[in-house]
């Protein structure tokens, strides 16, 4: 990064903008939880209400959030008080530092499992096993209860160490060559997956919509997720657009950055239904899905020994670069608005997430601890791990809500077309359409979801 005009450091340069903000979305969202959901909600119908998410609600946020970062140049919270002082906006940004604390509690427990895949591949765990060793090797592991707390402990350190040890720069420069090689591994192993015997079933599940399985919860699922997946609705991209430098075209960035994440997601999901089954695994065993899923892949390909090193090692690396930006949107705001050193905040924040999620973790194992949530027209009872998982994809679209409906009222026009303009420098023809996409489209289409939801109407 360099600094500008003396005041905050900005990128170095144009691929640094995308390759930060791809390494920020792209993570475990994409290759983890899209496929175990799409494999819940039945398949392409559900894609296909994801799709629209993204394109309706996604991309309009993800610019909103942009500039209110860029035009603030502050944290999340802080960004908020600088463009609208003395109102309770900032609550927004309060909010968000609230559902990242959620998701990093969560996403600790499963990037630990994936730290135990990476040392399952290099100890030779897979081979010779049968698909259902493989899903007991899995069941083991979640039931096991100190195993995964540990894995999640390990992480956590990693994640901390990045941020305490300064080097976030130097793993960013390293997710911007490991991130398209986990792109090139996905793609190798979509082509393995793809000529397995028996995965048509997993391309007819993944492009043949079948609407009769589309229901209210599977609709509030994709809308959360796509907040999920591109990191919206807490702000993240809020604090993120304060470091974009003034001459990039946020329209720009916003198309690539969600063009690049939506395409790992699908091709992710195109690498696993096909051996979903082709292996007769459930499509609906859930969080476990890619855990139990690829490895009978890495079974039958050559060289499938290192395949499974590598795949599990970048899916770390991608789980680490999102995770030390969910840490640090948290981090900078117990250090700039509490006052705390950077060290202390660290700590503190670190040490606490982890703590809540080691809890979450025990929730599968010897801890029975479940919460009630409501939807679909009635209750359910989750445990505590899933509740988090849930309970973040309703958060999520309400920060994304009161962004849109921030960017669409609260902030004058004419700032909102100078950011988006580069004041002036940059044609945008398409301004009163984003204009009514965030005022109207965005908002209405999140409340219709949620009121849908509740009620449980289509
Ligand atoms: N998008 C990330 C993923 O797909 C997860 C995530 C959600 C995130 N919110 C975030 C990452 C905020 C960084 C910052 O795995």
């Amino acid at each position: 990064m360099e600094k500008n005009n003396g005041q905050r450091e900005v990128f170095s340069s144009k691929f640094a903008v995308i390759a930060a903000a791809a390494g920020l979305a792209i993570g475990l969202g994409n290759i983890w939880k899209f496929p175990y959901i799409t494999g819940i909600y039945g398949g392409a119908a559900f894609i296909l209400v994801y799709l629209i998410c993204i394109v309706l609600i996604g991309l309009p946020v993800m610019l909103a959030e942009f500039v209110i970062g860029r035009r603030a140049r502050k944290n999340a919270v802080a960004s908020f008080q600088e463009l609208s002082p003395n109102t309770p906006w900032y609550l927004t940004g309060a909010f968000g530092l609230v559902t990242g604390y959620i998701i990093l509690s969560f996403y600790g427990v499963i990037a630990g499992w994936t730290l135990h895949y990476v040392f399952l591949a290099i100890t030779n765990g897979f081979k010779n096993q049968s698909p259902e060793q493989l899903n007991n090797i899995f069941t083991t592991l979640i039931t096991n209860p100190w195993q995964p707390v540990a894995w999640q402990l390990i992480f956590m350190v990693l994640t901390a160490g990045v941020i305490l040890g300064g080097v976030k720069d130097g793993i960013e420069k390293y997710a911007k060559i490991l991130m398209p090689l986990l792109l090139i591994i996905i793609i190798i192993l979509d082509i393995r997956a793809i000529t397995l015997p028996g995965a048509k079933e997993g391309l007819e599940f993944l492009f043949k919509p079948d609407f009769s399985k589309l229901n209210a919860t599977a609709i509030m699922s994709a809308l959360g997720h796509a907040f999920f997946s591109l990191s919206l609705g807490m702000a993240a991209m809020v604090t993120y657009g304060s470091y974009i430098g003034k001459k990039e075209n946020l329209g720009i960035t916003t198309l690539q950055v969600t063009l690049a994440d939506t395409v790992i997601a699908l091709l992710a999901g195109l690498a696993i239904f096909p051996a979903v089954f082709a292996f007769g695994v459930e499509p609906t065993s859930g969080p476990g899905l890619v855990f139990l899923t690829l490895p009978n892949v890495f079974n039958k390909m050559p060289a499938g020994y290192f395949f499974g090193i590598l795949f599990f090692v970048l899916l770390a690396v991608a789980a680490l670069t999102s995770s030390i930006s969910l840490l640090e949107v948290v981090v900078a705001y117990f250090n700039e608005n509490l006052k705390m050193s950077r060290k202390k905040a660290t700590l503190v924040a670190a040490s606490t997430i982890a703590l809540l999620g080691s809890f979450e973790s025990l929730t599968y194992s010897i801890i029975k601890f479940d919460l009630p949530l409501f939807k679909g027209g009635k209750w359910h009872s989750f445990a505590l791990l899933d509740w988090m998982i849930e309970i973040s994809d309703l958060m999520l679209p309400i920060g994304g809500f009161f962004i849109a409906i921030f960017v669409g009222f609260v902030m004058k026009d004419n700032d909102v077309k100078d950011e988006i303009s580069n004041s002036g420098e940059i044609e945008v023809a398409w301004y009163s359409a984003f204009k009514v996409f965030i005022r109207w489209v965005a908002p209405v289409a999140i409340i219709a979801t949620f009121i849908n939801m509740i009620f449980g109407l289509v």
